[in-house]
């Protein structure tokens, strides 16, 4: 039993796992040759964050869900190839949003280079992503824009912040589906479909994928409090310095204005003040770290990951069925 991909996966059969790691060199060989350009500045940009690492957590799902038909198909490998570079050119721009210096352990492009060049190679980015994606059809590229779309507006809702009357939990979730939902539902798409899996399973493997992914950014959102930067390639405190209102927020807000409890309320209004004062921001992370309301954020991540599990019922078991139940607990308790 050997460890494939992100998080100590462990996979019980070794054919299947032969054909897990040859399916992920194969996305690794596409991602260098897909950030090539003829200018070299463009490559060196645009493969900072390639060769800085990353989970290649979506490669994973497509891998995984290509199990289910003929998982040699000539799709399989650039639609992976086609979500890593829309997840990374995401990453890009995310980082101009978010104002955040570190990534995959290493600078953000927009400290090293500024905000114009990380817009620009994010942009590079999509662009290659659309190239690869024109060979894989119509249907291909109509799923793609559309999960793109959604990505987007989960972005722009969660910039915007909730619209009169939508309650602030529900907003939330609607960005988290859109943010990362959406991409992780391709995934597992794409790897179903470029297989020539059956509809049903097609379908399955979507819910699936939309599912974790949601599962898998509540997860991140609890690492951002949680986690210290050498487990997670980032700098913590990130969402909550942004102003971004995360579960763990939204779930001691609702319980300072329910019980009042002092030292609630001034947890609160420290979130409120001036999180650009690095002292005043570790001191919110301190308390938060001992806070109820993070643990009951990490119970509800593990209910939305258990309703990933759920959706796999349907399929037959196999050895990837097995592997894609586990990334269910897997990502609920990564350290990164
Ligand atoms: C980070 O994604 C952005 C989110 C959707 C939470 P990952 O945690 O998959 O980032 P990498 O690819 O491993 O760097
Ligand atoms: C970003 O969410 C999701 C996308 C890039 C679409 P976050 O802002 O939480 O991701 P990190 O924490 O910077 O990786
Ligand atoms: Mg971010
Ligand atoms: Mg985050």
């Amino acid at each position: 039993m050997t460890v494939v991909g992100p998080f100590g996966l462990r996979v019980r059969d070794q054919a299947l796992e032969a054909e897990v790691q040859t399916g992920l060199a194969a996305v690794e060989a596409g991602l260098l040759e897909a950030t090539k350009s003829d200018v070299p500045f463009i490559t060196e940009a645009a493969q900072h964050l390639v060769r800085a690492g990353g989970k290649r957590f979506r490669p994973l799902l497509v891998m995984l869900a290509s199990q289910f038909g003929d998982s040699d198909a000539p799709g399989v490998v650039p639609s992976a190839v086609v979500v890593e570079l829309t997840h990374l050119a995401t990453l890009y721009h995310d980082d101009v949003m978010d104002e955040a210096e570190v990534r995959r352990g290493v600078d953000s492009a927009n400290a090293r280079w500024g905000n114009s060049v990380a817009l620009l190679t994010g942009d590079f980015l999509f662009a290659r992503a659309s190239h690869i994606l024109s060979d894989l059809g119509p249907e291909a590229v109509r799923i793609q824009a559309e999960a793109f779309e959604r990505l987007v507006t989960g972005q722009i809702l969660e910039t915007v912040g909730p619209r009169e009357g939508r309650e602030p939990v529900d907003h939330y979730m609607d960005v988290l589906s859109g943010k990362t939902g959406s991409l992780m539902a391709v995934s597992g798409r794409f790897g179903a479909l470029m297989s020539g899996a059956d509809e049903r399973t097609v379908d399955v493997l979507t819910q699936y994928g939309e599912r974790l992914g949601v599962a898998f950014q509540l997860a991140d959102d609890v690492l951002d409090i949680a986690s210290d930067s050498h487990e997670s390639g980032k700098t913590p405190g990130t969402d909550l310095r942004e102003g971004i209102a995360t579960l763990p927020v939204l779930l001691l807000r609702a319980q300072a204005a329910a019980d009042g409890k002092p030292d609630d309320l001034e947890l609160v209004e420290l979130l409120d003040g001036d999180l650009a004062d690095d002292a005043r921001l570790a001191e919110a992370l301190r308390r938060l770290r001992v806070h109820p309301a993070l643990e009951q954020a990490r119970r509800d991540t593990i209910r939305y990951a258990e309703e990933a599990r759920a959706a796999l019922h349907p399929l037959l078991d196999c050895y990837a069925k097995s592997a894609l139940a586990e990334l269910c607990d897997l990502v609920v308790h990564r350290a990164g």
